[in-house]
């Protein structure tokens, strides 16, 4: 793959001194006092990849910041896509959105009605409840296994429920799985597609995470199984590159889906932001090697975390995540209820995801971040044995 970014091999995390992190104001660092040390929002403290500050400072140097035209991110996306996975995206079979989560929600506009169910995977990241019932449609769970991988023997009945006289239902599979990280395998995929084809159920895949899959785990598009067909997925660079405050994703449709994603109403169109669309392209055709750097430093913080809670806390059982800057931490051995993240908040000072929020099986469990500095997961585990004092 045609790569100018790809000499940008280093870690970035860890780039950014505290001092400078607590400057910024976004969620993450402004949602707490500053004495919390912040691991929770999908965040990263890391510096933008150089050709994205090159494509926004000459985009804004030139005040090229009207509305957006063109495929230049769904040709982006393909090239990122042919050489990353062997996928090949028809950008004609793709729209742009504004977010991945409203684009969840227009795709399930397309495939479902006023009061349909949606199936998804508990524990699961908590905007999937929100946005379904926003969006009219109603949850149907079906918890992921004690492994934390995607179990068929929840998915049937999930999938005979949803769709009990009939109904038109959608299945909004997180692929990556945040918050367990989990990369589920083509067996796993097809089995998927199996079983929504058997039931008719409509799959959504949600696929933000897929570029930041690490070392020993391969990411499989959903849209190339077998059966994945009429499949619809969302694509974005806001995660892998810490773009999430430049808003644009693109919705891309299976060869049986296409007419779907053809209904999808003009107006739609109009929520992306140009800014959003030139920061993400560049960062897919040209953010290869500052990616790569930035999994080398994600795989090192994974183990080094493995390695403190061994040490420190060994009653937490953490399986290091396959995909994913996110670490899901079960906690329920500590005894500390089921909102662990609270104490670590309260005595620790340190902001981690409280697991109930995830769903069914999220309770006695916390989310960390990864994607920060090594010397900052230290420090959260150093925060969370204080907090147990
Ligand atoms: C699985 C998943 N989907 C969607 C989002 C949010 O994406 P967006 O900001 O594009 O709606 C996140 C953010 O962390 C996520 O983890």
């Amino acid at each position: 793959m045609a790569d100018r970014g790809s000499t940008e091999l280093t870690n970035p995390l860890g780039a950014l001194t505290l001092d400078q992190l607590r400057r910024r104001t976004s969620m993450k660092w402004r949602r707490f006092p500053p004495d919390v040390l912040p691991l929770w929002v999908a965040e990263m403290d890391v510096p933008l990849a150089e050709p994205v500050v090159r494509a926004l400072t000459e985009a804004v140097a030139l005040g090229d910041t009207g509305y957006p035209s063109g495929t230049r991110y769904a040709d982006a996306l393909a090239e990122f896509a042919a050489g990353r996975w062997g996928w090949r995206i028809d950008p004609d079979h793709t729209a742009i959105v504004p977010d991945v989560m409203l684009g969840v929600v227009e795709m399930l506009r397309l495939v479902t009605g006023a009061g349909d169910a949606v199936v998804v995977n508990p524990p699961v990241y908590p905007p999937f409840y929100q946005f379904i019932v926003h969006s009219g449609r109603r949850v149907v769970e079906a918890p992921l296994g004690e492994d934390g991988r995607l179990d068929p023997a929840t998915l049937a009945p999930a999938f005979r429920d949803a769709t009990t006289g009939g109904r038109p239902a959608a299945y909004l599979l997180c692929s990556p799985h945040n918050p367990t990280g989990t990369v589920h395998t083509r067996d796993e995929l097809s089995a998927v597609a199996e079983l929504a084809g058997r039931y008719g159920v409509r799959v959504i895949a949600d696929e933000i995470h897929a570029p930041l899959v690490l070392p020993g785990a391969e990411f499989v598009p959903y849209l190339t199984v077998p059966g994945g067909e009429n499949g619809l997925a969302l694509l974005s660079a806001s995660k892998a590159w810490n773009l999430a405050g430049l808003k644009a994703a693109l919705a891309v449709a299976g060869p049986a889906a296409a007419a779907d994603l053809a209904r999808l109403p003009e107006e739609v169109s109009h929520g992306p932001s140009h800014l959003g669309i030139i920061a993400h392209s560049a960062a897919l055709t040209e953010g290869g090697g500052w990616l790569t750097g930035l999994l080398s430093g994600l795989d090192a913080n994974r183990l080094l975390l493995a390695e403190l809670l061994a040490e420190r806390l060994p009653a937490v059982r953490y399986r290091p995540p396959e995909g994913t800057y996110l670490a899901w931490l079960d906690c329920r051995r500590l005894g500390l209820g089921d909102d662990p993240a609270a104490t670590f908040l309260e005595w620790g000072r340190v902001a981690l995801n409280p697991g109930p929020e995830f769903g069914t099986g999220g309770a006695g469990h916390v989310r960390l971040n990864l994607a920060t500095s090594p010397e900052n997961v230290a420090e959260a585990v150093h925060r969370m044995v204080a907090a147990l004092d």
